[in-house]
């Protein structure tokens, strides 16, 4: 009774010092606000990206260094490194009312280390791997200058068409609410303003994941429910986290900009969740409302974007250029100027940034942090754990000890520079170890390894089969390394088509006709569509893009130093036409109840309604168990609200699912 006691004494006494510091903080803002005009004010809620100022001599280069001086600019994307944040600091610190800058980037998967991009560590459904992935990423970034980082992105995706699937934790609202939740504590660690975390950004506010059609930047039409049980929950978890910032979305909702949306940026986030962190808005969202045809000029799209609570401008220039004149006409009310600089300020008092302008631009420090060997051991760690093992006929895997002679066949063994797929700030690709570094550094003393690249990823010509077929036909096992290019998922790279690219099932099926046993190592950045290769190969590992130990995880899962733990985060369609295809999907009036009987059912007359895989697929070494029923049984003991509708069973050994959906 007593140490209860205690600990609500303790616990008394730590929300009184937070909620001292914070009052604290508001008297600051509070005074410094008292000093700015309103030039100043709307300078805060101004971001421009520094590309220019670090990048070759440009016109911009000049006017950005005045603004900044000026005091007209609140916060920098794309500028990196002590060096420049520390001599661009030096010019915001000339202005008037010394404010100092917000530097931010886009650090989704490693700074300097690439970890495997986000979906991928969604498939490890491991909490803490992708806390330590978030927390080194930040501490490389944030030795690096770096304040801010925009992520994570937990726009929930059930279109693997949309290129941005690459980013966030896949189809559900449950799993993509507790990754929001590691991630922000990974990047934020225990208090904003340590030197090893950044203020963490939640992104895309909100629905960007439902375009249409799975085309990047397209409209989103959809139901409240929809909106609030499915694509909302990761967004109010992340409020719940603590995160910094928010970062509205390029889509409309229900025919509204949600740049422009008052119902998402005042009546859920700011009232409903009583969030006290700014919101950001993507780039160039404020200026796109005039192409979506829902502002005539900037001038309309700067008042419909602050007056719904969009509190900075992310290069539109929108602001910065319209938001006085709109304040001298009534237009727009002085208090809202207000409430948007008061937000940004108070993160830049939390940060410790007025009191040490350049507590994160330390030369020292960067060139520390960056060496930590630690980083490339958890790298490696989280990429094995984000592998996915589809299939694995006769046990087929691991490699066994009487294997002598492997075949590397395919575009991707030697890759590099794929591996780090995109979203990378600071990637050295030439150190990112391939498939076949990976092998040969494991197996190298005791197998043999050839290889033949048989095509290119996105070949026309089928020139290098003969030599891929022989070099299997001398092999006593080959492994096949396919998938998309690094480049083909990420911002505006949506597909019509996801089959593999070019000629690569034509190489497989070149090289499974010599009847060698087959390993596929599938590489991208969604799910692909690979019906023959399900049907014919004898093991099947999805990777994803695993970063810069790609290799090395790899190796450790084929050789069997590790064992496969991997669960998909999102199904895998047998055919493009079942898209959208996710397994919590409502009922329908006339479901299929006995296979086969489809007449007047919902169903397709020419394909199964099943997934290729489902949702929570993924074999180990040691058991056959069907996993997304075994984590959903956890979920539920815990009380918690998962709801699988769909059946397990499947005939594991070949590798099925016939989870119905
Ligand atoms: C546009 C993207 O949609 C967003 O995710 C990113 O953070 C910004 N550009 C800044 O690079």
């Amino acid at each position: 009774m007593k140490k209860y006691q205690l600990f609500l004494c303790l616990l008394g006494l730590n929300v009184s010092i937070a909620s001292a510091q914070d009052k604290h903080i508001d008297k600051r803002v509070d005074s410094l606000l008292r000093l700015m005009s309103l030039k100043e004010k709307i300078g805060q809620l101004n971001q421009y990206s520094g590309r220019e100022l670090t990048g070759p001599v440009s016109n911009r280069k000049d006017e950005l260094l005045k603004d900044i001086k000026a005091g007209m600019v609140g916060s920098m994307l794309n500028v990196k490194g002590v060096k420049d944040t520390r001599a661009i600091q030096a010019v915001a610190l000339q202005s008037r009312l010394k404010i100092p800058l917000l530097f931010s980037l886009d650090v989704v998967h490693g700074y300097k280390t690439v970890f495997p991009v986000p979906l991928a560590e969604a498939a490890s459904w491991n909490m803490d791997a992708i806390r330590q992935s978030a927390h080194i990423a930040a501490k490389e970034a944030a030795a690096s200058g770096i304040h801010w980082t925009f992520a994570p992105m937990v726009d929930i995706a059930r279109d693997p068409r949309w290129g941005r699937v690459m980013e966030g934790a896949g189809e559900d609202p449950y799993l993509g609410s507790a990754i929001a939740r590691a991630r922000i504590l990974g990047f934020q660690g225990e208090k904003l303003g340590g030197t090893d975390a950044l203020m963490a950004c939640v992104k895309h506010f909100a629905a960007y994941g439902a375009a249409f059609a799975g085309r990047d930047y397209n409209p989103v039409d959809m139901s409240e429910q929809m909106l609030h049980e499915v694509y909302l929950p990761p967004f109010k978890a992340a409020a719940d986290a603590g995160v910094a910032t928010f970062m509205n979305s390029f889509n409309t909702l229900n025919g509204i900009p949600a740049t422009a949306s008052t119902y998402l940026q005042r009546d859920i986030l700011k009232k409903d969740w009583n969030y006290k962190g700014f919101v950001v808005s993507d780039w160039g969202s404020v200026r796109e409302m005039i192409p979506w045809g829902f502002a005539q000029n900037l001038a309309d799209a700067s008042e419909f974007a602050i007056t719904a609570g969009s509190d900075m401008d992310m290069e539109s220039g929108a602001y910065i250029g319209e938001l006085e004149n709109l304040v001298k006409s009534g237009k727009v009310k002085p208090a809202l100027i207000d409430d948007a600089v008061k937000r940004i300020l108070y993160k830049k008092f939390e940060l410790g940034l007025f009191d040490d302008p350049y507590k994160f631009s330390d030369f020292k420090r960067e060139e520390l942090v960056m060496k930590d060997p630690e980083h490339a051991r958890i790298a490696r760690a989280v990429a094995t754990q984000s592998i996915v093992l589809l299939k694995n006929e006769k046990n087929l895997l691991p490699l066994n000890a009487g294997i002598k002679k492997i075949a590397l066949i395919g575009p991707l063994v030697k890759a590099k520079a794929d591996l780090a797929s995109t979203w990378t700030v600071y990637a050295d690709t030439a150190n990112m170890t391939n498939v076949y570094d990976g092998l040969q550094q494991k197996l190298g003393n005791k197998v043999e390894l050839s290889y033949a690249k048989g095509c290119e990823l996105n070949d026309t010509v089928s020139t290098g089969f003969n030599l891929a077929v022989k070099t299997a036909e001398a092999a006593d096992v080959v492994l096949m390394v396919l998938g998309e290019a690094g480049d083909m998922t990420g911002e505006a790279k949506s597909r019509a088509n996801i089959d593999l690219p070019g000629r690569q099932e034509a190489l497989f099926n070149a090289v499974k006709a010599t009847g060698k046993k087959v390993i596929v190592v599938l590489m991208a950045g969604r799910p692909l569509v690979f019906n023959a290769i399900a049907e014919k190969a004898d093991a099947i590992v999805y990777a994803f893009w695993l970063g810069a130990e790609a290799g090395n995880a790899l190796a450790d899962v084929l050789s069997g130093a590790e064992n496969p733990s991997g669960k998909l985060p999102l199904t895998f369609p047998r055919s493009l036409g079942q898209i959208p295809l996710f397994y919590n999907h409502a009922n329908t009036g006339r479901p299929v109840t006995k296979p086969g009987d489809i007449r007047y059912k919902s169903a397709y007359i020419d394909a199964p309604n099943s997934p290729l895989y489902a949702f929570g697929y993924g074999l180990s070494y040691t058991s056959f168990e069907y996993s997304a029923l075994n984590i959903a049984q956890e979920v539920i003991k815990k009380g918690e609200s998962l709801k699988l509708s769909f059946k397990s069973g499947g005939d594991q050994k070949r590798g099925k699912s016939e989870a119905e959906f």
